[in-house]
């Protein structure tokens, strides 16, 4: 089939690529020049495992094109993503420029029917707004031409969102349709073979369906940082209770681990746009507001063991940071605990040197030259003349690293795991005051 694809990001371009990769024709359309010429070129704008080699293979086998014309993808295909950035408003709503201008440029140009798929995660209502611009923009230009819109929200994660698109657990299609359904069936056979991933639903729920995943995901995370707390509190190990109600099957061991909160771009976004959506139908959503609460605390949860340990001391330090993207196997820094981490620090007149397996890059982008960064080539390397280790993201080889070489480098033999990677007793017998999220009775035995 036919298919365009507007918006060359995170969404997007797995999107295509894992389209193009089962023999779909996409073309995808970005208004940034230097975006699109990369892409031709084979540079990726994104880190995400098994992209690049795919991108590259259905580009060279012509499957896969990129274009600034939107005239032309409007023209390639019958079915026609919107797969662009909803960036928050200043006051957290899902801001929709964006896709109502793709909206309105397909309906300033379409020549034949379209089916018009939301990919990007919108507000619900949103494919009404974008129904309702294609009218009036054909109406504007007295043409009669039939189209569609249909909601199909993207549940990918990062780090292993080709993955995640190629083997959907689920396929959620919003459309009042028969006729739209059968295109989507055909547009997703291949990735529906063995049993039946589609759930089909009107497209309000669609909608929502987005939201509600991204937001009980959160609040099984906020959930646990505040058991973790209490468990601090209290002198118990969030770890065994993690365990111990994850055996419960109602329950389950997914999405219960706690840290030093959670990042990216869709959690901290989704909750707050959809408070906002709650707010402005004049609806309380406490849980959801509690939710965000607790996970901007416990950014600075570590900043507190900080302060704790070093007794507010910390102006002239220099603390080693091991992992700077919001998770593992990612670049993707956008709202990670460890900026609201290193911000802190800056502040307090610290200075850190970092190392992430993947995200220097995008460091320097966001923070560019500053004497109290310092972007180091090795995990080894930021331990120099540090004063403490901070671990901000579980990265793999993070995970059992050279406990002697970091106990002989540092200036004290203290570590701060956001994500506890290791255990305390371990980390006592080999000499280190270790503090993890919520591990009580080795840190604080207060009852
Ligand atoms: C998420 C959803 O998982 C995905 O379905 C949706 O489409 C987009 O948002 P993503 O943001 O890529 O995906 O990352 P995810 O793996 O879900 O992690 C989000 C954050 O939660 C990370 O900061 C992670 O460290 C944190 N997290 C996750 C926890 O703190 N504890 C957990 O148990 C799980």
């Amino acid at each position: 089939m036919k298919v365009t694809v507007f918006g060359i990001g995170y969404v997007g371009l797995v999107q295509a690529a894992v389209l193009a990769e089962v023999g779909h024709d996409v073309m995808c359309v970005d208004v940034d020049e230097a975006k699109v010429t990369n892409l031709k070129n084979g540079v990726i704008p994104i880190f995400e495992p098994g992209l690049a080699p795919l991108v590259k293979e259905n580009y060279e086998a012509g499957r896969l094109t990129f274009t600034t014309n939107a005239i032309q993808g409007i023209e390639h295909g019958e079915i026609q993503f919107i797969a662009v950035g909803t960036p928050p408003d200043e006051d957290g709503s899902a801001d929709l420029k964006y896709v109502t201008a793709v909206a309105r440029t397909i309906a300033e140009h379409m020549t034949g029917y379209k089916v018009i798929i939301d990919k990007s995660t919108v507000p619900v209502g949103t494919a009404d707004k974008v129904r309702q611009v294609v009218i009036e923009t054909l109406k504007k230009r007295n043409a009669d031409i039939p189209f569609d819109v249909v909601s199909n929200p993207e549940f990918l994660k990062e780090g292993a969102a080709v993955s995640d698109c190629m083997k959907p657990e689920r396929i959620i299609i919003g459309t009042n349709n028969d006729q739209v359904l059968d295109l989507m069936r055909e547009l997703y056979a291949p990735f529906n073979r063995n049993h039946d991933r589609m759930v089909i639903m009107d497209i309000r729920s669609a909608e929502l369906t987005k939201y509600a995943a991204n937001c009980m995901l959160a609040t099984k995370i906020s959930f646990m940082n505040e058991m973790s707390n209490l468990a601090e509190l209290l002198g118990a190990d969030i770890e065994k209770v993690r365990q111990g109600i994850g055996s419960d099957s109602r329950i389950g061991y997914h999405f219960i681990y706690p840290g030093c909160g959670y990042g990216g771009s869709c959690f901290p976004k989704d909750v707050q746009a959809l408070i906002r959506t709650a707010e402005n139908i004049g609806y309380q959503p406490t849980l959801l507001q509690a939710v965000e609460s607790v996970n901007d605390k416990q950014k600075h949860k570590l900043f507190s063991f900080l302060q704790r340990h070093f007794k507010g001391d910390l102006k002239g330090r220099t603390f080693a940071l091991w992992g700077l993207s919001f998770k593992p196997n990612t670049d993707d820094m956008r709202e990670s605990s460890s900026r609201v981490l290193m911000e802190s620090l800056w502040q307090a007149g610290a200075k850190v040197q970092a190392f992430d397996p993947e995200a220097m890059e995008e460091a320097r982008r966001i923070y560019g030259d500053r004497s109290d960064l310092v972007l180091v080539a090795t995990k080894e390397d930021a331990l120099k003349g540090a004063d403490a280790l901070v671990i901000c993201t579980e990265w793999q080889n993070f995970r059992a690293p050279d406990f002697d070489l970091i106990k002989a480098t540092l200036k004290q033999a203290a570590i701060f795991d956001g994500r506890n990677l290791y255990e305390p007793e371990r980390m006592a017998q080999r000499g280190f005051t270790y503090y993890g999220i919520g591990r009580g009775a080795s840190v604080n035995p207060i009852i």
